[in-house]
């Protein structure tokens, strides 16, 4: 099958590798759309590197984490899923033509009214999202939520979650994503470019910070007592430097010592239960997937390197690259391999 591999040295490739095998308690699927994220740069990167080299993980790897399908083949002990299904999940490796992955994982029927392109962007941005609103910052209904960063990936899902769950919403994004970001359900709407934030005078009961570019003491200005702030990422500067964005991870972790406002940092965990959460709210129709771009899979340097400019407005989606038939009629030739 093709894949995109990342090799020892940080580089990615397309190429033809193995088909995973089925274990008894496996589900393998055949990928109809993929995403990106920033998870999956991180093994292109040094760090990345030097983590696989310590846990001494393979050196050459199949790259991704969400998806969509339908499930090819069974194992034996396999008793939610059957050939046939169409799926979406998350699961290292799904930069593939198949993706084999355990039926307890996070890995969740399609609901009918989504489209493979939607679900197959869902997994790591939506279980994210899902888990900062509910989990971290715990929000109620009625409750005032400020979400920094809303009309990027992790934030369009945000925005839903919250007002799925009976929150208020303000979103903070440009201007030129101010209405996406309303359709979605903001209720109000801040313009980054004209007004700051951190002084607006109003006070919110949760902040999710996907943008990561203030401080927690500015922050601070407008958060109630006893206010739940939830630091999810550093996207505004991530883009720009990773060594900047860990700072203030490091920085808000010092900071929040403090104070009578609590704050979480968290890695998002992807599991069979949220994944399933998610298929429920797609199904009510109440979260949808915001797509802003699209690139076949042998385009992902250039679906890399757009999402590297840190403007997206929702998610970028990722179509495989199938075999030619072999009969092939001569169609419209495919542009361009550039990975
Ligand atoms: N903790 C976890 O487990 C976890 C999981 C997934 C992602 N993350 C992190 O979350 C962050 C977002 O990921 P993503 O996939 O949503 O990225 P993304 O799709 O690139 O979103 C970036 C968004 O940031 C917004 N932005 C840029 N500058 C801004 C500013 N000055 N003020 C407010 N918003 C600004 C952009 O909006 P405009 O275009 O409107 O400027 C864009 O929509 C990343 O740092 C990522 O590493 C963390």
């Amino acid at each position: 099958m093709k894949a995109i591999v990342c090799e020892k040295r940080g580089t990615m490739k397309l190429e033809e590798i193995e088909q995973p095998a089925v274990p008894d308690d496996g589900v393998l699927v055949r990928v109809h759309a993929s995403s990106v994220n920033p998870v999956d740069l991180f093994p292109l990167s040094v760090a990345g590197r030097l983590m696989r080299k310590l846990a001494r993980k393979p050196t050459r790897d199949v790259m991704g984490t969400d998806f969509a399908g339908t499930v090819q083949s069974v194992g034996k002990d396999v008793t939610r899923f059957r050939p046939g299904d169409e799926v979406f999940g998350g699961e290292h490796g799904s930069f593939a033509e198949y993706i084999c992955l355990s039926e307890s994982e996070a890995l969740a029927l399609k609901p009918s009214n989504v489209s493979f392109e939607q679900a197959g962007c869902v997994a790591v941005a939506a279980l994210t999202a899902l888990q900062a609103i509910r989990d971290h910052g715990q929000v109620k209904p009625g409750q005032k939520v400020l979400i920094n960063g809303a009309s990027g990936g992790v934030g369009t899902f945000a925005v839903q979650i919250a007002r799925a769950l009976g929150a208020e919403v303000t979103a903070v994004c440009s201007p030129r994503n101010a209405d996406a970001v309303r359709s979605l359900g903001a209720q109000r709407v801040i313009d980054y470019t004209r007004e700051d934030f951190t002084q607006s005078g109003e006070r919110y009961d949760t902040l999710i910070d996907i943008a990561g570019n203030r401080s927690l003491s500015a922050c601070r200005r407008v958060l109630q007592p006893g206010a739940i702030f939830v630091l999810v990422g550093a996207a505004a500067v991530q883009h720009t430097s990773e060594m900047k964005a860990f700072g203030h991870f490091i920085g808000t972790r010092l900071r929040s010592i403090r104070g009578t406002q609590k704050s979480v940092f968290f890695i998002a965990k992807l599991t069979q239960k949220d994944i399933e959460a998610i298929a429920e709210l797609m199904a009510a129709g109440k979260v949808t997937t915001a797509i802003d771009r699209r690139y076949m899979l042998d385009q992902l340097a250039e679906a890399f390197a757009y999402f590297n400019e840190g403007h997206a407005r929702g998610k970028i989606a990722l179509e495989p690259v199938r075999p030619e038939p072999a009969n092939a009629a001569a169609g419209a030739p495919r542009e361009r391999a550039t990975v």
